[in-house]
């Protein structure tokens, strides 16, 4: 069975990154010319999903309106003649992706917001992508993930190695190396002192997850921050199903953070098909 379905948990109110999203969606900030959404969302669709499921909050609606069709934009762009920004608007929703949103009504955490789309996402496998950690990676990482899914047929976590003194930001995995790149998890604990950490292979902002992780969330008591934590689930799913942690290859951008959403802006400002170039130039001037 493939991976058809994504899970986007947008309800978070980014106070990290105040005062930008006070009354905005922090997921519509853009880097460069795309709000990280839609990166977060390319990168499912090219690895094959096509249903994408939102689960959103308030202050959120700039999101759906994103990913809807914009007749009078359109409309405008067919009448001037500006065929190429007209292809632009029309390929943020393609035909074939379905978008379906859910509210999270309160903010219980990541995992209770994951549990918000249980009826939507129903017994398949599904994908969970954090839309602030921005990956930039060829195959694109999720794709990465998909390959390791289909070859193990278990979750897959995607990590990266963290400096110890950053285990507190991070769901940290513990296990043993089976593969290249591969490890099978026996250990998950959510944002562990870099004292207490059992390693430093840290969970990035991606996951495919079977759907045994609902029952699990479903009877979890709250975890760190009293929230319902994801990781907490997954390591509850460990005692019955097997977990791999996939160390992906390719970038991540930390685009909840300030520093992480500047490099991401230089990177892929430089690389930028219609400024690039320009913007290198003026870089190398500058620094
Ligand atoms: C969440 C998860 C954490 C994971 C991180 C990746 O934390 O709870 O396990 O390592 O995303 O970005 P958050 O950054 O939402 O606090």
């Amino acid at each position: 069975m493939n991976v058809t379905k994504a899970v986007f948990p947008i309800a978070g109110l980014g106070t990290r990154f105040l005062p930008a999203t006070k009354a905005s969606a922090k997921e519509m900030l853009p880097v460069v010319d795309k709000p990280l959404i839609q990166y977060a969302v390319e990168e499912a669709y090219a690895a094959g999903v096509r249903h994408m499921i939102f689960v959103t909050g308030r202050t959120k609606r700039s999101v759906e309106d994103h990913f809807d069709t914009a007749y009078e934009l359109e409309t405008e762009l067919e009448l001037a003649g500006k065929a190429h920004l007209l292809k632009v608007a029309r390929s943020i929703a393609p035909d074939d992706m379905v978008c379906t949103y859910v509210r999270q009504p309160r903010a219980l955490g990541l995992g209770h917001a994951v549990l918000c789309a249980k009826s939507l996402v129903g017994n398949d496998p599904f994908a969970v992508l954090l839309a602030d950690d921005l990956m930039v990676g060829k195959p694109p990482v999720m794709q990465q993930m998909v390959d390791q899914f289909l070859k193990w047929r278990a979750s897959i976590l995607a990590v990266q190695d963290v400096p110890r003194e950053q285990t507190n930001r991070y769901g940290i995995v513990s296990g043993q190396s089976v593969a290249d790149g591969l490890v099978d998890v026996t250990g998950l604990v959510e944002k562990p002192s870099p004292a207490d950490a059992p390693s430093t292979l840290a969970v990035a902002g991606r996951y495919i997850l079977t759907a045994g992780i609902f029952a699990e969330l479903e009877s979890l008591p709250r975890g760190v921050g009293g929230e319902i934590q994801l990781t907490d689930g997954i390591s509850r799913l460990l005692r019955r199903e097997k977990v791999f942690a996939y160390r992906y290859q390719g970038m991540r951008y930390d685009c909840g953070s300030k520093l992480g959403f500047l490099q991401a802006t230089v990177d892929l400002g430089v690389t930028h098909a219609e400024v690039g170039a320009d913007f290198m130039d003026w870089l190398n001037e500058r620094v």
